[in-house]
């Protein structure tokens, strides 16, 4: 059965039974900043399992598309993927779990006729927050499930809640044997070995966990229920992974087609890549530094670093996104209207990643005539971080070059001090959203890195003396004054634009550090030696373009700022002059 008939199946199945088909809502949430992306069908229905009134009633029923991204480094293993489509049923204090359960047995058995055998189902074994749930597993026992295939776990395996605050409850999962032999004597579907896949997921809302950690009574008791399209589909189909079915195959396929050195891995990871990241952009969503945008940026990089690795030439995307239009157009639709901006959009991101891995193949040519020229066989952890963090280059692909040049590379270190970085920019990241991260945007925290590369290019083409006097930046300018005995000529604004744009063009990386004042002052930073600052200052480092103390935040690299111009040069106040200029 294909992935398409069983969502008609299901649709239609619900609708026989009273429910209202609802449409899928946007991958990109509407008035609920507390996720990223839409993860799951009930969260557009959060304020109807409260207890508001829904327009079309008590039972719904939909597809969502949805995307997880907690696993995005798994991606290629044989199962993770971060879009996904989920199938899904609910009551708004209507039936509760004899209907439900009833239901989904009917739906398992007589629609997809899945034979009885091969289902197992769990249920909550009960604790101090909720009782064991006998009620689920009498009507599985009533429905047709043996007991012995009725299994009782804890909350970490049937209790449901999106994140850590709202409507949840005690789930009951359902599970397909594949017929793999049990990893041990104690294989059940609590275990990963395989041999049980989760098939759906029926949550019995009528909880709500407050942010202390205590659960109260919801107002109704409400049904919550989701079933993955795809994985479905694979076991339906008694394929291995779900990359071999009619969703995956037509662009897995012409992928080993274009790919001269064939690494089923890296097609996976291109395949998946590249349909979340079409069908974020197609719901609105655009690269950028900062949360859902970073999460796509990621995703961009990752295809195709991914595509390279396959030798595939990166003009080829266009083409991909052909391919998955024509195979998914008639699931979602919307793919057709956003066809262009899809491509457009990808390609820019790509364009810009090539930029930066270009910038690092050449400090990484360096590096290895420089270790050839001591004598070396190997590139020290160092050498590699600093590409890592300077040029924003992907250790395995130092890993990858090196070895084209019969070169080896000293992992280790270069672990060690990645492991260090990370915990810094961790200590980095929780600093930044205490300091107000709602103020900041995208073009501001552009504009505040752009004044950097200013107060350096000043400083380059007027002299040492220039210093930073103020600066203030709105999301349409920013502004910049600083110390000089007279009038810019033109002719100096024009170098200063210039070097601008150039520094931008290179695609620096933007890192930041923290360190004592004095190691700050040691490094060269330059910015305001103040004590309010405190004992530990951010380190702000562009490229080998600028190194200056701030508090952030900037953007990562400078070719998202765009093009820089200066639009007006003034006197500000006595030795004092100011720049207005913006970012096009
Ligand atoms: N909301 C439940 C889930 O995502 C059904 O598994």
């Amino acid at each position: 059965m294909k992935a398409i008939e069983i969502r008609n199946k299901y649709l239609s199945f619900f609708e026989r039974h009273g429910h209202k088909i609802i449409p899928s809502s946007s991958l990109i949430p509407e008035n609920d900043p507390s996720v990223l992306f839409t993860t799951a069908g009930m969260q557009p229905l959060i304020p109807y399992l409260l207890g508001g009134k829904h327009p079309e009633g008590k039972r719904l029923t939909d597809y969502q598309k949805c995307v997880r991204t907690v696993d995005i480094e798994d991606v290629g293993d044989n199962r993770h993927l971060t879009f996904f489509e989920m199938l899904g049923n609910w009551s708004l204090g209507d039936y509760f779990k004899e209907e439900s359960i009833q239901m989904s047995y009917d739906f398992l058995t007589k629609e997809l006729n899945i034979p009885v055998e091969k289902i197992s189902v769990t249920c909550f074994a009960g604790d101090e927050d909720a009782p064991r749930d006998e009620v689920s597993a009498k009507c599985w026992e009533k429905a047709g499930i043996p007991k012995e295939r009725i299994y009782f776990f804890g909350k970490e395996n049937n209790w449901w809640i999106a994140g850590n605050e709202g409507p949840c409850g005690p789930d009951t999962e359902m599970f397909y044997d594949t017929g793999k032999p049990a990893c041990g004597p104690n294989c059940d579907p609590s275990c990963d070995c395989g041999k049980y896949v989760e098939i759906w997921n029926n949550v019995f809302m009528e909880f709500f966990k407050h942010p202390d950690g205590t659960y109260t009574k919801l107002e109704q008791k409400n049904v919550d229920t989701g079933l993955g399209l795809e994985r479905m589909t694979m076991l339906l189909q008694g394929k291995e992974t779900p990359y071999e079915i009619e969703l995956f195959s037509p662009v897995m396929d012409r992928l080993k087609e274009l790919t001269r050195v064939d690494n089923i891995n890296s097609r996976r990871i291109v395949a998946e890549h590249l349909r979340s990241s079409m069908m974020i952009i197609c719901d609105g969503g655009r690269p950028s530094n900062i949360e859902r945008g970073y999460i796509l940026r990621r995703l961009i990089r990752r295809m195709t670093r991914h595509l390279r690795k396959l030798e595939i030439n990166l003009d080829e995307i266009g083409n991909l996104v052909d391919i998955y239009v024509e195979t998914l157009k008639d699931m979602y639709p919307e793919l057709l209207v956003n066809k262009n901006t899809i491509k457009d959009v990808l390609i820019e991101e790509k364009n810009k990643f090539v930029k930066t891995l270009e910038n690092g193949e050449r400090e990484f040519k360096k590096a290895v005539e420089k270790a050839k020229r001591e004598g070396k066989n190997k590139i020290d952890g160092q050498t590699v971080f600093n590409l890592y963090e300077t040029y924003g280059f992907p250790q395995e692909i130092t890993v990858e070059l090196a070895k084209e040049q019969g070169m080896e590379v000293e992992l280790e270190q270069f672990d060690k001090l990645f492991k260090e970085h990370q915990e810094k920019s961790r200590l980095g990241s929780e600093q930044k959203f205490k300091g107000g991260l709602a103020e900041q945007n995208e073009k501001t925290i552009a504009y505040h890195t752009a004044t950097h590369l200013l107060h350096k290019a000043l400083k380059l083409v007027l002299g040492d003396h220039v210093a930073q006097k103020g600066s203030n930046i709105t999301t349409e300018r920013l502004r910049f004054d600083f110390s000089h005995p007279q009038k810019v000529t033109p002719e100096e604004l024009k170098k200063v634009e210039d070097i601008v744009n150039e520094q931008i063009q290179r695609d620096l990386p933007v890192v930041c550090e923290e360190m004592s004042l004095e190691e700050a002052k040691k490094s060269g930073a330059i910015g305001l030696f103040e004590n309010k600052y405190g004992e530990k200052v951010k380190v702000y480092t562009i490229g080998d373009f600028s190194k200056e103390i701030c508090g952030g935040p900037h953007v990562e690299h400078t070719a998202q700022l765009g093009k820089f111009k200066i639009k007006k040069e003034e006197a500000s106040s006595s030795g004092v002059r100011r720049i207005k200029a913006v970012l096009e």
